[in-house]
């Protein structure tokens, strides 16, 4: 029996709605990572499981998990009959759910997992798996893509698991963990160090993409991702306790180290290819893991989630998500009339979030603009949000672009505001200088004076359209 989040009875549901393929014999090179990136591009992408890698006996890696409405939506286990507007509606309201019943569901400790399988104490090389070289101009070899790094509050002792990039560093021996200052993890890591001079950390490499999922979104601190994946299967997550470290690696895991981090035991690591679409700026230092035990499954699986210009491994996986939570949070303000929001692909799910109100009041549009851009799923890295009326779809480019050309003066409908939560993967973000950015806030929203004297839009009444199309739908299809 597999336990809870194992990869592998996900593939299985994947494999049985038709969306999962098998790819033997691409090399770990660049090969697997722009096979994948290929498929991202493809009108309907597929999870791909790559296998028989040349040079490896054993291992492989599955890129694609959440690509797409169904794939999604069993992740979250919301079914896989979706299209990714019910698959947000679905998601509605669930998010702040999870949260909550997370406390009702601790990871629970077991004893025996496939995981146990192979253990490894010692002489450890990650490079006796497949990890692949993703894009051409990567620094190295990226094993931490899709994985799940978790570490402790010091003080409390809650769990946390957040997904960041990984680079095996010495021939295979260490890893790179590259924890953005404030992520939860980096904040955690700064404590231990502060308390104990070194930080405990365990990592699984690959998980039911609930943990992707999960690890790459932004969960409220204090609440263990872990719990809320155990709030959102419904059942308490299994988890193996890791002997060095005291944290939980999840049974269902197929490949998993355990180590600490100590302050000035680094490795310089990146470039990578990153969410924005670009390389992430030159190499440099960043906390390498002493790892002292692997464990493994039989011809383990890597969770592979690389990013890149979108649309990318998890792209969609992040609009859908964070069009969700910002819709929410938005709600949850109390400020009324918030029709749909939706945060694009193109911009990564981050940078650009459109957002349709019913106008109820004037300076309605700019607070709800200037509250989307702050909320705490949007704040980090967000760079525009456009306010539209709700004749306008939020989730629609075209829809967007004409409301923003034909609905604003720039010189009075863009608003900025600046030293906002920026990135050191912002490409405009000039060497060295410190991650802040700036936003605007686009009131494409017809003017409140002029709601009801602003010009009818040309278009035909909808009930008139669909009686000509009931007469000569004959010419039209
Ligand atoms: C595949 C993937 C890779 C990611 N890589 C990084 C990374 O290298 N560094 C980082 O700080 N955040 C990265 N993120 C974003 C974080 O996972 C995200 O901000 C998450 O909320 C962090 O968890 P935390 O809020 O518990 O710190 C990545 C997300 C995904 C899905």
């Amino acid at each position: 029996m597999e336990p809870l989040l194992s990869l592998r009875t996900f593939l299985s549901d994947v494999e049985k709605i038709g969306e999962l393929r098998d790819v033997r014999g691409a090399d770990w090179d660049l090969e697997i990572g722009a096979i994948a990136e290929l498929s991202y591009r493809s009108p309907e992408p597929k999870a791909l499981l790559f296998s028989e890698v040349p040079g490896y006996r054993t291992g492989r890696v599955l890129t694609g998990s959440t690509g797409s409405a169904r794939r999604l939506g069993l992740t979250l286990r919301l079914g896989a009959d979706h299209t990714d507007e019910s698959l947000v509606d679905a998601l509605r309201g669930k998010p702040s759910a999870w949260a909550a019943a997370a406390a009702d569901f601790p990871v629970l400790p077991v004893t025996d997992a496939p995981l146990l399988a192979n253990q490894v104490a010692g002489d450890i090389n990650l490079l006796d798996f497949p990890v692949p070289r993703w894009h051409q101009h990567d620094g190295g070899r990226f094993i931490g893509t899709g994985c799940l790094v978790v570490t402790s509050d010091p003080e409390t002792g809650v769990h946390n698991g957040g997904c960041y990039r990984m680079e095996v560093q010495d021939d295979g021996r260490s890893v790179t963990i590259a924890a953005v200052p404030g992520k939860h993890g980096a904040q955690h890591i700064a404590a231990w160090f502060a308390r104990e001079g070194r930080a405990p950390v365990t990592v699984s490499f690959g998980h039911d993409p609930l943990l992707l999922a999960l690890g790459g979104t932004e969960v409220p601190l204090g609440v263990s991702e872990l719990a809320y994946a155990g709030a959102v299967a419904g059942e308490r997550v299994p988890v193996i306790i890791a002997p060095d470290t005291g944290l939980p690696i999840p049974a269902g895991s197929e490949l998993a180290i355990e180590g600490w981090l100590r302050p000035g035991y680094t490795r310089e690591e990146g470039p990578f290819g990153e969410w924005t679409g670009y390389y992430s700026g030159s190499r440099r230092a960043d906390l390498a893991m002493e790892i002292v035990r692997l464990y493994h499954r039989d011809d383990p699986i890597l969770l592979g989630a690389p990013p890149g210009r979108p649309p990318h491994d998890y792209s969609y996986m992040r609009t859908v998500m964070k069009s969700a939570m910002i819709h929410d949070e938005l709600v949850a303000t109390g400020v009324p009339g918030i029709v749909k929001a939706w945060a694009h692909e193109a911009g990564g799910g981050r940078l650009f979030v459109g957002v349709a109100i019913e106008q109820r009041y004037a300076g309605h549009a700019r607070q709800v603009g200037h509250l989307a851009a702050q909320l705490p799923a949007a704040a980090y890295m967000n760079r525009y949000v456009v306010v539209v009326d709700a004749d306008i779809d939020p989730a629609d480019l075209d829809q967007l672009i004409w409301a923003i050309s034909t609905r604003t003066d720039p010189a009075e409908d863009v608003e900025i505001q600046r030293r906002t939560r920026g990135s050191r993967l912002d490409p405009m973000l000039p060497d060295g200088a410190t991650p802040y950015n700036s936003r605007a806030v686009i009131d494409a929203c017809r003017p409140w004076e002029r709601l009801r004297s602003f010009p009818r839009v040309a278009e035909s009444d909808p009930a008139y359209l669909a009686a000509v199309r009931e007469r000569w739908g004959a010419v039209l299809d």
